[in-house]
């Protein structure tokens, strides 16, 4: 009896020689040759493509695939991935589906962009393009930044291509979740709210130890350090169950002395005032009373009259 045969790997194109570009194309050429089980994803990374010929070559040489010129990005491939700037989405999905680039039937592309809707890629839509969008809530900081197995990922866009990129993602090691269109700006605000708010702690924390004498300490890997083992509890037991420092503890002392510290800096007085507030609601779940949590607020505000 003729064997079935095997089925086609899902051909991908990335647009794009960026940090989240250089890493989706090395985690994608790193699945060549893993073991991919029935039930699996098969995945091929048949090119880069970038507005920079150069970069793409040399992103293509690393990832031991093709470098494509722009224009026919779309031409071999069954899932384009624009790794490109937000606001170059749209003018980049037109010149992919302008005329004199050949649109493959069936194909599909989705951008990488968190805040960004679908209707970024009408261009491709209008010529028959399934669209989406597939986002990693992780940071990519540099172009050695690579794609971090177990990463949260969100997906907006038809049942079929959510299929398909959550297949890709699961061979990424990552989770994919459905995101609805009219989501993507609340969910993205949240994801900058997280990583602001830490960097701008850190930044503030910086300053105020560089005015301790502390300026030629390496301040900042260590408040990073500090700040890294805070959110590993946090990733294990939650925000409220991982809180540490005096406002979980009641130590109303302890936030007063900060708070007249720090009223002549107005900056972290006020990063530390409005952090502290936003975590007020956490104490009660960790059984603090009441009339406890209502004094730690009043005291963040430091000393009347600041
Ligand atoms: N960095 C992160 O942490 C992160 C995380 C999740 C999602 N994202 C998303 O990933 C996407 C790429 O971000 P990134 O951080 O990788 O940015 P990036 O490192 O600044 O790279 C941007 C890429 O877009 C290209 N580009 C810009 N304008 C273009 C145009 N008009 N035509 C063609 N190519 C153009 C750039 O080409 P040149 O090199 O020629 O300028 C570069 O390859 C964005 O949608 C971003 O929201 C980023």
């Amino acid at each position: 009896m003729p064997r079935s045969p095997e089925p086609m790997p899902l051909r991908v194109a990335v647009v794009g020689t960026g940090r989240v570009a250089t890493a989706l194309a090395h985690g994608i050429a790193g699945l060549r040759g893993q073991p991919c089980a029935a039930e699996d994803l098969d995945v091929e990374l048949i090119g880069v493509a970038g507005r920079d010929e150069a970069a793409a070559h040399d992103l293509a040489a690393a990832c031991r695939t093709s470098a494509l010129p722009l224009a026919v990005a779309t031409a071999g491939a069954d899932l384009v991935v624009l790794a490109v700037s937000d606001d170059a989405i749209p003018a980049v999905a037109a010149r992919l589906a302008g005329a004199g680039a050949p649109v493959r039937a069936g194909g599909a592309a989705v951008h990488v962009s968190g805040a960004t809707g679908r209707d970024a890629l009408t261009p491709l839509a209008a010529v028959g393009w399934a669209t989406g969008c597939w986002h990693p809530l992780q940071a990519f900081a540099t172009r050695r930044s690579r794609i971090d197995p177990g990463s949260l990922w969100t997906v907006t866009a038809d049942p079929a291509l959510t299929r398909t990129v959550t297949a890709l993602t699961a061979r990424l090691g990552g989770q994919a979740h459905p995101l609805a269109d009219d989501h993507r700006a609340v969910y993205h605000a949240a994801a900058t709210l997280a990583v602001t708010s830490a960097v701008a702690g850190i930044a503030q924390a910086q300053a105020l130890l560089s005015r301790c004498g502390l300026g030629d300490a390496p301040t900042v890997p260590a408040l990073a350090r500090l700040v890294a083992g805070s959110l590993a509890g946090v990733a294990e037991v939650g925000p409220a169950q991982g809180l540490t420092g005096p406002l979980v503890r009641g130590d109303l002392g302890t936030v007063r002395r900060h708070a007249a510290a720090l009223a002549e800096q107005p900056p972290a007085r006020d990063l530390y005032a409005a952090s502290g507030r936003a975590v007020i609601p956490l104490l009660a779940e960790r059984g603090l009373a009441p009339e406890v949590t209502a004094a730690l607020a009043g005291a963040l505000d430091g000393p009347p009259g600041t």
